[in-house]
């Protein structure tokens, strides 16, 4: 069984991926909107990207028999300057979601349930490849500056992203 304490803190961490999940479809269909549509679909792919990391966590409550208690996502930003700006926002917000993975880390370790450690092992790594993603995206964006054709090459390839369910949840 999990303890009351990490109960409630898997719970947090489903809402905290819920609202990533939200973020990324609003930047996605503000870009749409833009006419931005290689941006958008990467995005989207986000957006995929992270309703699957709350399933994780969803499934691995259920898996240990506790509770699921899904609260209300607060609301997320709805514009953004540019694609620049709104990788940097996704930079900055992955910077926090690792922050909590890790504290969530610590609490398991702390209750010394070692089965949710292990499982958080796997998000652990996952943070270091979203940052990672972002900060290429970023760096791109800025060498590429204002230019008009290299902002459309961008935005085909950022149009080739597919979703791929993280293998994690097809073993479960
Ligand atoms: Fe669920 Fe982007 O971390």
């Amino acid at each position: 069984m999990l303890t009351p304490k990490l109960q409630d803190a898997l719970n947090a961490q489903i809402n905290a991926e819920f609202w990533s999940a939200y973020l990324y479809l609003a930047m996605s269909m503000h870009f749409k909107a833009e006419g931005r549509d290689g941006v958008a679909n990467w995005f989207k792919i986000q957006f995929q990207e992270e309703q699957a990391h709350a399933e994780i966590f969803m499934n691995y409550v259920n898996q240990r028999g506790g509770r699921v208690v899904l609260a209300p996502i607060d609301a997320v930003p709805t514009t953004w300057e540019s694609p620049l700006a709104a990788f940097e926002a996704t930079l900055e917000h992955e910077q926090k979601v690792t922050a909590l993975i890790n504290s969530l880390f610590a609490t398991a370790e702390a209750e010394h349930d070692y089965a949710t450690r292990d499982r958080l092992a796997w998000f652990v790594s996952e943070q270091v490849e979203e940052e990672d993603n972002c900060r290429q995206l970023i760096d791109k964006f800025k060498l590429i500056g204002d230019n008009g054709m290299g902002l459309y090459m961008l935005d085909q390839e950022l149009g080739q992203r597919t979703y791929t369910a993280p293998s994690i949840l097809s073993t479960e």
